[in-house]
């Protein structure tokens, strides 16, 4: 695309069903804040849209559980998202909401569009109906027991213990959670949108025209579905929340969420229009814009698929990319709220940024963790250790300790003001630094205008290092000790100071998209407007003006407790402990050199088991024993075949920990083996013995051992 004359940018409508975790915040909302904060500050014209999407079924059910109306519902949570969204530092243009009378008219419109051009297709289905509600049951309304594993509660889209994605046809004993009637099947008429006539259009447009410049997980998915054949998709339901269909004989029927959802990034358009008074059609309309839909993976097929055969066949320009983020991680587990194993951006700003008023600076400190390890193109993990060692490690020891360190220095050494300086008189050192300088600007612009907000980070704290190297090679402090007109010390600690001085603006630019409160906050330190901050003005040296004098050092950033780490994973804990549903089910290592056992709760806070007595506890032959070799098992990717010595023998044990420990960092490891285990076959070996693993919160597996490594073969009573 020809340089764009305008962007719309968008990032995905969180329902209004419930508050959001740091996972929802990492996929779409934080890089899209940074990728319109870089428009911004290169003086783009650009708007920034998301709201609530407050239809579908999940806002009805929601509310009956909260005893409110979906009304009162959407209400309550649309405020507090966007509150969230703030105090996070994201700047949306307009946070609208899908109920607005506008949205509605914009999405029927929309569809009456398509209707009249004769896009849609209209058949007769048989659904599931609720003969005593007398209503038709959305896959989520109706529950029974999961084929799969048993759970006796599982929805009719999907079952919340085992993970399986289910359809209720799927499902043992389904009833109505309306009334808990045993749904019947009844006949009822839905428009399609006939994705299937359009697959070379998507083909062309996704796989060829995008096929360098989307991310390769966007494409990855986009191609699975258009190889697995597109179908026509119902875009409207049997339900009483949602959109009226525009249409004669369509009493008690809606727009489908997912086509009404969308099309509020236009809806908002508009009324962002009105507010400014400009016009919304050029956004939609002129093929100068750059549309950017910022979602999670689990909205590509929407963002990249469906709404642009809507958009297109209306007569839309379509999207220029969909940089769609992969899931954030907790602590070695997926996120979940209903498990209570999730970090809210709620939770975070109530413990960590409005506890304390010098705590703000923390909703950046997020930003910056969450960027760090941003799912770009994998899916990734929090852990609350790793948000420590990202403050503690890099933004206090690296930029904070290069913009304090410049500021002690110039205090001490250049009167508390930016020094004058010779430019002729630059050194090799100092024109190197004054390229990287020019060279980051280059490199981050870049990265951002690909969407690589994890590498752009990157090479802006690399800077900042290579700002700590300099001064560390210059040592001001060393030559202040001997400072003479002839050997020009002072020259050359003033040229050392200016030129960190300018590196810590310009560092405040490069860094204003993405910590926007640490950029404000250092422009203070420079005594600087924020209009500083514009992009233009990066890579200047010539940024903060001789002789201009600098307040006293203050400190940026401050160190993470440990204790403050530790209470966390505590409260993960308990908070874990006390909500109901079970874990997803997911493989567990230790499992697998125990096939035997049943499938159970691989996390540590298992139920106990039944009472035994002491004799059938006596049955089983503990001993202690000492890894003397490991290897792989060739083609199974989690067995290791181990030879533990028994003292009075050696073992083969074959067990499941291959994801978990290196096979060379396991000899000489004490463990603790089941010695009179039933000999089995894995893979071909057999295995004599079970060897005992602890798994904590995150999933990690400990050795249970004894302090004496020197007693193979000793029994455990
Ligand atoms: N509400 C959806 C979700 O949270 C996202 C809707 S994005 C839109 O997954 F484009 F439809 F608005
Ligand atoms: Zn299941």
């Amino acid at each position: 695309m020809n340089t764009p004359e305008r962007y719309l940018i968008t990032a995905a409508l969180p329902y209004a069903n419930g508050l959001k975790h740091i996972g929802h915040l990492a996929g779409a909302y934080l890089p899209a804040d940074i990728y319109v904060r870089y428009l911004k500050a290169n003086k783009k014209d650009v708007v920034f849209i998301c709201g609530s999407d407050e239809h579908g079924t999940a806002i009805p059910i929601q509310a009956k559980k909260e005893g409110l109306s979906p009304k009162q519902l959407i209400d309550k949570y649309h405020t507090e998202i966007y509150d969230n969204f703030y105090d996070l530092g994201i700047r949306f243009d307009l946070y609208y909401r899908t109920s607005d009378a506008l949205h509605h008219e914009t999405a029927q419109e929309f569809f009456t569009n398509l209707y009249n051009q004769g896009f849609l297709e209209e058949k007769s289905s048989q659904e599931y109906y609720d003969p005593e509600a007398k209503a038709f049951l959305a896959d989520r309304y109706i529950k029974g027991t999961c084929p799969n594993c048993q759970f006796p509660n599982a929805f009719g889209d999907q079952c919340e213990k085992c993970g399986k994605s289910l359809s209720p046809d799927e499902l043992i004993n389904p009833v109505s959670t309306i009334s808990g009637a045993t749904p019947i099947k009844k006949n009822t008429t839905h428009w399609y949108l006939p994705l299937q006539k359009y697959e070379d259009f998507l083909r062309q447009w996704i796989l060829e025209d995008n096929g360098s410049t989307w991310r390769t997980n966007v494409l990855g998915q986009c191609k699975s579905w258009l190889d697995g054949g597109l179908q026509a998709r119902a875009i409207t339901r049997d339900l009483d929340w949602g959109i009226q269909v525009p249409l004669p004989n369509a009493e008690g029927k809606v727009l489908y969420v997912w086509f009404d959802a969308p099309i509020g990034y236009i809806s908002a358009t508009k009324q962002w229009a009105k507010n400014n008074h400009k016009d919304w059609k050029p956004y939609w309309y002129d093929s100068k814009t750059q549309l950017v839909h910022f979602i999670g993976k689990d909205n590509i097929v929407f963002h990249c698929l469906i709404f642009p055969v809507m958009l297109k066949l209306h007569g839309n320009i379509l999207p220029f990319n969909v940089p769609a983020n992969e899931f954030l991680n907790l602590e070695g587990d997926k996120m979940s709220t209903s498990r209570g194993w999730s970090l809210e951006m709620d939770y975070f700003i109530k413990n960590w940024v409005k506890n304390k008023p010098e705590n703000y600076i923390m909703a950046d400190v997020l930003r910056y963790y969450l960027t760090a390890i941003a799912p770009e193109t994998k899916d990734s993990e929090f852990t609350w250790k790793g948000f420590q060692d990202a403050n503690n490690n890099e933004l206090v020891n690296n930029l904070g300790n290069f913009v304090n360190r410049t500021w002690v220095l110039m205090h001490k050494y250049c009167r508390g003001r930016v020094p004058k300086i010779v430019p002729e008189h630059f050194n090799d050192l100092d024109k190197d630094l004054i390229e990287k300088i020019k060279h980051t600007k280059t490199k981050i612009s870049g990265l951002i205008e690909k969407f690589k907000f994890r590498e752009s980070l990157f090479e802006i704290m690399e800077l900042s290092r290579q700002g700590n190297i300099y001064l560390q090679k210059n040592q001001p402090w060393i030559l202040a000790q001997n400072i003479t007109p002839e050997n020009k010390a002072q020259e050359q600690i003033d040229r050392c100071i200016f030129l960190c001085l300018q590196l810590t603006a310009n560092l405040s630019i490069f860094i204003n998209p993405f910590l926007p409160i640490v950029a404000e906050k250092l422009c203070k330190h420079m005594k600087v407007l924020p209009k500083m901050l514009d992009w233009e003005h990066a890579g200047s040296i010539e940024l903060l003006s001789p002789n201009y004098p600098l307040p006293q050092p203050s400190l940026i950033f401050k160190k993470i407790d440990n204790e403050d780490i530790q209470l966390e994973l505590e409260k993960l804990r308990k908070n874990m402990e006390t909500n109901q549903p079970a874990p997803i089910q997911t493989e567990s290592a230790t499992q697998a050199s125990n096939p035997n056992t049943p499938t159970s709760n691989p996390s540590n806070f298992d139920e106990l088991a039944p009472l035994i007595t002491i004799d059938d506890f006596s049955k089983i032959d503990l001993r202690v024993g000492k890894i003397i070799a490991a290897s792989k098992v060739p083609k199974a990717d989690k067995l290791l075949e181990l030879k533990v010595d028994l003292g009075f023998e050696t073992r083969t044990i074959v067990s499941g920990i291959a994801e978990h420990f290196k096979a060379e960092e396991l000899i000489g490891q004490v463990v603790t083996v089941v010695a009179n285990l039933a000999p089995r076959k894995m893979r071909g070996i057999e295995s004599n013995g079970m060897i005992l693993l602890a798994s904590d919160a995150t999933g990690k597996l400990h050795f249970v051992h004894t302090q004496d490594n020197t007693i193979n073969g000793c029994k455990i009573k």
